[in-house]
């Protein structure tokens, strides 16, 4: 091999290798560097999304501090977290009314509802509803009158749902309440006299 730099194939051949070794060492750190960046991820901390996050809920009035896994549905967290154990867990999918509760004056499966993203919004359960520890709220006491109850499993998300349909002024007669209560089952079939006490609690709270 020649080293005269005059010499077109050697000053070719010198460059070619000199273009090599750059390209190579080149290579070579991008290779380095994207091994790190392939490590990296496993370098850093893993996040553990089960990790509990701190949540503020607002629940009859009451203000209450926790943590949760983000996970955590707000039936979950009522039950689970604040031992307001009234509102039932019947399916866990959305389909029964058992866990109906209101957020922000609108009935919602709590079962389908995360507990995070009720933050800052106005909850009210079945526990909310009795004005003391010695009243009842007219509708309470409406189902104790027109026995709309066997096993009593569904009946405080059947409190919550009629609520709404009064409040809602949709407790006008028989088949608009039976519509506005289609989403909450009752396996005991107490359903007339769901009807009845609702209707009954309509015209006494309209007094
Ligand atoms: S438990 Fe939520 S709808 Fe059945
Ligand atoms: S009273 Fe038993 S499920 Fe409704």
């Amino acid at each position: 091999m020649s080293d005269n730099e005059n010499e077109p194939v050697s000053l070719s051949r010198r460059s070619f290798f000199r273009a090599s070794f750059r390209a190579s060492a080149g290579g070579a750190a991008l290779i380095a560097g994207q091994g790190a960046l392939a490590k990296a991820p496993d370098q850093a901390k893993p996040l553990d999304a089960r990790a509990p996050v701190p949540i503020t809920l607002r629940v009859n009035q009451r203000t209450y501090e926790m943590k949760v896994d983000v996970r955590t549905s707000l039936l979950d967290t009522l039950r689970e977290h604040l031992q307001l154990t009234g509102t039932k867990k019947g399916c866990d999918h959305g389909q029964c009314g058992a866990c109906t509760v209101m957020i922000n004056g609108q009935t919602v499966a709590s079962c389908l509802t995360l507990a995070v993203t009720a933050q800052g919004q106005t909850i009210r359960t079945i526990e909310g509803l009795a004005p003391n520890d010695t009243e009842l709220h007219p509708l309470q006491a409406a189902f104790i009158m027109h026995d709309a109850f066997q096993c009593g499993y569904c009946t405080s998300g059947q409190i919550m749902a009629g609520l709404q349909c009064i409040e809602s002024g949709l407790a006008t007669s028989p088949e608009s309440i039976r519509e506005a209560m289609s989403g909450n089952l009752c396996r005991c079939a107490a359903y007339p006299n769901i009807v009845a006490a609702i209707a009954d609690a309509a015209s006494m709270m309209e007094d």
